[in-house]
This record gives structure tokens, sequence and C-alpha cells, in this order.
């Protein structure tokens, strides 16, 4: 069975949800503590297997590719002032991976964004990360998943998370069997229901693990809900044609693409941070929150 060794990461959206903050800087550089959105996805990824990182980007987004290069610049002068321990967290980004790049030339959405990693993945099974989508866990939720896919024989597989009420039209929703604890195999998903449309309360998370077939089958999918062209569509039909699993992960996911769930993930990483953990906390004690 193919290792999963590439991951593609969509970053070319314009971040209007954090406008202003994103109108220079890209949101995927927007910092959780001390580090941008996009390491997070990316040490992730690396920490489930995967050994070539994909990002697809548009203009402006030049700052990814920077972030994990060698800044000669900041490491000579840290050098110079005798700054070991600043030089070792630059350098150890710079270390972590090389990336390669594709631009999306035209917004055309999330399934557009995928197909055109299609050169750059060529015929292989590989991962789809979507950086806004943090997830905290003890097995990185990328190993959760490609530990479902080896079992399953290379069947593709998603990310999925209960969510209940009127929230759940913000996602796609599945529809399945559950065939081992916490593993469905699916035999539908639609983009952004109405909650009296949804066919469960099972919402994809930013998580795929995906075979290349599909990127047949989103070359040839319509645009959908907002105009846009969707993986969920194309996915949809990719369960047509194979076994195609989703997986209830272990883990807290923060939605660090929107306001709430950006100070959310902020305040709990920070918040389990051995260095500034406890002092955080004891910050937090002293506001007067009633
Ligand atoms: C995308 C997908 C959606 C999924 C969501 C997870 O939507 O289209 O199916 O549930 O990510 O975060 P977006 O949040 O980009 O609108």
């Amino acid at each position: 069975m193919a290792k999963i060794r590439k991951a593609v990461f969509p970053a070319a959206g314009l971040g209007t949800r954090f406008l202003p903050a994103t109108k220079v800087i890209p949101k995927e550089m927007l910092p959780l503590v001390d580090k941008p959105l996009i390491q997070y996805g990316v040490e992730e990824a690396l920490g489930s297997g995967v050994e070539e990182i994909i990002f697809i980007t548009a203009r402006g987004k030049g700052a990814l590719e920077d972030h994990f290069d060698i800044s000669y610049e900041l490491e000579k002068t840290l050098e110079e002032r005798g700054k070991t321990a600043l030089l070792s967290i630059s350098r150890q980004v710079s270390h972590l991976t090389n990336v390669v790049s594709v631009r999306q030339k035209q917004a055309l959405g999330l399934g557009h964004a995928v197909l055109t990693a299609r050169t750059v993945v060529g015929d292989e099974p590989f991962a789809v990360i979507l950086g806004d989508d943090i997830i905290d866990s003890e097995t990185p939720c990328l190993k959760q998943m490609i530990e479902v896919y080896e079992k399953y024989g290379g069947a593709p597989v998603i990310a999925l998370e209960e969510i209940e009420g009127e929230a759940i039209s913000r996602f796609g929703v599945i529809a399945g069997e559950e065939v081992e604890p916490g593993v469905y195999r699916l035999t539908d998903m639609v983009e952004k229901p109405k909650l009296e449309d949804a066919p469960s309360n099972l919402a994809i998370i930013g998580r795929y693990v995906l075979t290349p077939d599909v990127f047949e089958l989103i070359a040839s999918t319509d645009a959908g809900v907002g105009g846009e062209i969707q993986i969920t569509d194309a996915l949809r039909r990719l369960a047509q044609t194979r076994p195609f699993y989703g997986l209830k992960f272990k883990g807290r996911r923060y939605d660090a693409g929107d306001k709430m769930g950006f100070l959310e993930a902020t305040v709990e990483l920070a918040l389990k941070r051995e260095d500034m953990g406890p002092a955080f906390r004891q910050y937090l004690k002293t506001l007067p929150l009633d």
C-alpha cells in the first residue's frame, strides 16, 4: 500500500474573516501564542510521516514560504549577539521541511485548490490539511487517519466531529454507517446543508486522506454552494466509486479561522504551555469575570 508522503495545504484564501489583520499579512501567519497557524498544520503532517509539504498559495502569500526558509540576516544577527536560544528556535523552523508551492490563480473553491496540486502530487495518495482547523491531540489527527487508511486497504478517509444544532450548516456533513467505534463507512455527504437537511450530526473537519482518482472527479465537478467548486461534491462521487471512511478523531479542534475559535485556541494552548501556562493561569484568575 502506498505511503502518504505528501500533504497539500490550501492557503490561497483572502482571510476576510480576520480583516483588518489580514489586509497585508496572510491569515496563515497569524500566531497562536508564538507559532503561526500554518506551522501547527505542517508539524502535524510531519508528525504523521508526511515528507513533502505542498502549499497552494496566491499573490501576497510569500511569507508562508519564507517562514520555512533560512533567514540569513536574522540568524547572523542572533549569532553575533550570542542569542543561542533564539537562534535555535529560528533554525528549528527552517530545518523542519522543504516546501513546494503552487499558485491557485483564481479563487474558485476548495475543490479547485486541491486540483491545483494535481501535477505536484501525481499518481499517489495524499493528505489535505486545512490550516484553520487546529487539532490538539496526543496522536496527530492525520496520523490517526492514516492508521484507518492502512487498516482499510488504502481507502480514502476524512476527519469527522459531532456538531450539534445550527452550527452544522457551516460544514460538510456525512451520511454513513459505523463499522467500528469511531469509524464510519460513508454513503453520502453534502456541503453546508440547512440543519433540517443535514444527513447526520457528523461534520467534516479539515483533514483528508485522498486517493489520486479524486483529481479526475474534481475536474468534472461543477460549481456548488457559494458558486465554488466544492471538494465535498467530488468526494460524494468518490464515495460512490470506492469504499470511503470517516474517522471521529480523538482530540480537541479549534476553528482558528474564526475570531472566537482563535481566542479559544490562544487561551487553551497558552495554558498548556510549560513555560508560560502557570503564569498565564495566575493572570486569568485575577480577571473580574463575573
Ligand atoms: C471546508 C469544507 C467543509 C468542511 C470545512 C471544515 O469549508 O468545504 O466541507 O466541513 O472546511 O473546516 P470552509 O470552512 O472552507 O467553508
